[in-house]
């Protein structure tokens, strides 16, 4: 858009030769002058960084509900910095209004934010999104893309208040609902609570899978510093945006391109932070895709490894106690970091230009406050998250150690078996139903190609249980959890049951092994009796006859690979990453 249209004429600096990549070059310019003129554009306005704008606000996304007041922000900051902004649309998730499940439509999200950066005229482009599935998706299809590019989060929803207690979705959604299946609370107590989960627009305000990818976006480089953590309806909010704009005409101007800021060392860090602030277990599944993009695998052990010496940091829901409005207050992400310095790269880039290292520098001192712990005084001695191997996850599995019950991190018991998520909903609550407060609940069939993994990892403790005063037990699936969920919960098992991974051979009354000490998760079963459930009834994964389903089902890789499409990796890997340490 910006160059003149004359015939012999080349692309004016910074601007990418995808302007006229196709046809006459100076009639493809002259033709698409002539139609953005049509919304009034003068040659001035043309005539300088374009800068696209990813907008995914929709009435279905109220974690979104502040998008118009942010495009407004980005697009003053990326004029008052010399470029002409660009707002365009692609797909919305939100994690609740996304049928069947929220992954099954993050990647094609990252499609359409990957082609619609391609295909539309930008020299930069800020992706704005906030809920779930929407930041991995758009950082995957930027780094697929390959032009600058700069991420920005709607930022989290404000805690609400019910009868003097504060709440905040989505921890508090499930304890009020477990309260309310224990009857001890009614009816119209949980009407009431209802009301004041969501207090605001905005993303939900515990460390659950959208603070998480904020605060490990930040921790990458791919977002300004301090981007991470303000409210979504704050000032210091509006002026993140504001910020972003013009970093993104500065990056545009640089050629500085996703490649160069998202590199080993920083995904490093970001594997640190993910560690350190007692992240969604999701976040393992996104960074890996993510990484995969850019010709990179994550090594579980390895991150296991690097687990042992990060201890839990941040005192946030469900790991702790308070919310991100207060982490806020804290001093965001850059409060953690001041204590992880050892652990990090302090080299790697950032959208600014400048290191994560000289960042924090001008970052200025700390403060006394009580949501980031000193490294010495954690919220708990290792990460977040630790994986688990063993013969009934040869492909490995991982549990958030942080928000489980100590006393059932080493345990064995008898296995309770669902078949599928039909399976568990018919009989999960069933009078009749044999269970007890030490089994292990075990549920298959809702990993990436069986169910498209929805966050039913979570499974209810059964009513009669919870009556009793039960309030978490040993759960076991190849599926994810909610990153605002809590308890002594297994999940990622793969190679998944849909494919005929062991899961898919346990029976109700096996025995069961976790010990998350040892890393292990085992079936008490030998591998002759196996072998013989194996062939009595080998598994048929499913198919589809036609559509979106049918790619999902043909191409949709395991959770080590991050439940990316096979065809969207990087051809080759050329890294492994965390490096052996
Ligand atoms: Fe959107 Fe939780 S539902 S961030
Ligand atoms: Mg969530």
């Amino acid at each position: 858009m910006a160059e003149s249209n004359k015939k012999d004429d080349k692309p004016a600096e910074g601007l990418r030769k995808g302007l006229t990549s196709y046809g006459d070059s100076g009639f493809s310019l002259f033709l698409r002058k002539a139609f953005i003129k049509g919304a009034g554009y003068t040659d001035n306005a043309l005539d300088r960084p374009v800068i696209g704008i990813a907008n995914t606000g929709s009435a279905y996304n109220p974690c979104h509900g502040n998008m118009p007041q942010l495009i407004e922000a980005v697009k003053r900051g990326v004029m008052l910095a010399g470029g002409l902004p660009m707002d365009f649309p692609t797909i919305s998730i939100h994690e609740s209004f996304a049928s069947p499940t929220s992954m099954y439509l993050r990647n094609l999200m990252s499609i359409d934010t990957e082609e619609m950066i391609r295909a539309q005229p930008m020299d930069a482009v800020v992706l704005i999104g906030g809920c779930d599935k929407t930041v991995p998706a758009q950082l995957m299809g930027a780094a697929s893309a390959g032009i600058p590019a700069i991420q920005l989060v709607t930022g989290s929803m404000l805690t609400g208040s019910h009868r003097a207690e504060r709440v905040g979705a989505c921890t508090d959604c499930r304890r009020y609902w477990g309260k309310y299946r224990a009857d001890e609370i009614n009816d119209e107590e949980i009407a009431d609570v209802n009301n004041q989960l969501v207090a605001s627009v905005g993303t939900c305000s515990v460390m659950g899978t959208a603070s998480t990818m904020a605060c490990v976006t930040e921790a990458l480089g791919m977002m300004v510093p301090g981007g991470a953590s303000p409210p979504a309806v704050t000032a210091d909010r509006i002026r993140v945006a504001e910020r972003t704009g013009a970093v993104a005409v500065a990056m545009a101007r640089q050629s500085l391109t996703p490649d160069k800021i998202m590199t080993g060392k920083a995904f490093e860090n970001a594997l640190r932070v993910l560690l350190a602030i007692g992240g969604s277990t999701n976040g393992i599944i996104h960074l890996t895709a993510m990484a995969g993009r850019l010709g990179m695998d994550i090594d579980l052990d390895r991150l296991d490894a690097m687990g042992r010496e990060t201890p839990v940091l941040i005192d946030l829901k469900p790991s702790g106690q308070y919310y991100m409005e207060d982490l806020h207050k804290a001093g965001g992400v850059h409060a953690l970091l001041r204590e992880l310095k050892p652990l990090l790269h302090l080299d790697t880039l950032t959208v600014t230009g400048r290191t994560l290292g000289e960042e924090l520098e001008s970052a200025g001192p700390g403060f006394p406050q009580n949501v980031v712990r000193p490294f010495a005084q954690p919220i708990y001695p290792q990460g977040g998250i630790a994986v688990l191997r063993g013969n009934l996850a040869p492909g490995g599995a991982i549990i958030k150690q942080s928000a489980a019950n100590p006393e059932l991190m080493e345990h064995e018991g008898r296995a309770v078996v669902f078949e599928n998520l039909e399976d568990l909903v018919t009989r999960i609550d069933d009078e009749d139903l044999d269970v007890k407060a030490d089994d292990v609940l075990v549920l298959k069939h809702i990993g990436p190609i069986g169910a498209s993994m929805p966050e039913a990892g979570y499974m209810p403790i059964p009513k009669k249980l919870a009556r009793a005063g039960v309030k978490d037990m040993v759960r076991i699936s190849d599926g994810r959890m909610s990153g605002t969920a809590a308890g002594t919960i297994v999940l990622h098992v793969t190679p998944e049951s849909a494919i005929g991974g062991p899961l898919a051979y346990v029976k109700s009354g096996d025995r069961i092994r976790l010990s998350v000490k040892n890393r292990e998760i085992s079936l008490l079963v030998s591998d002759a009796e196996l072998e013989t459930r194996r062939k009595a009834s080998p598994v048929t994964p499913p198919t589809a006859e036609r559509g979106y389903r049918q790619l999902f089902l043909k191409c949709v890789t395991q959770a080590d690979k991050g439940v990316d499409f096979d065809f969207l990796r990087a051809s080759e890997t050329t890294e492994r990453i965390p490096r052996d340490r």
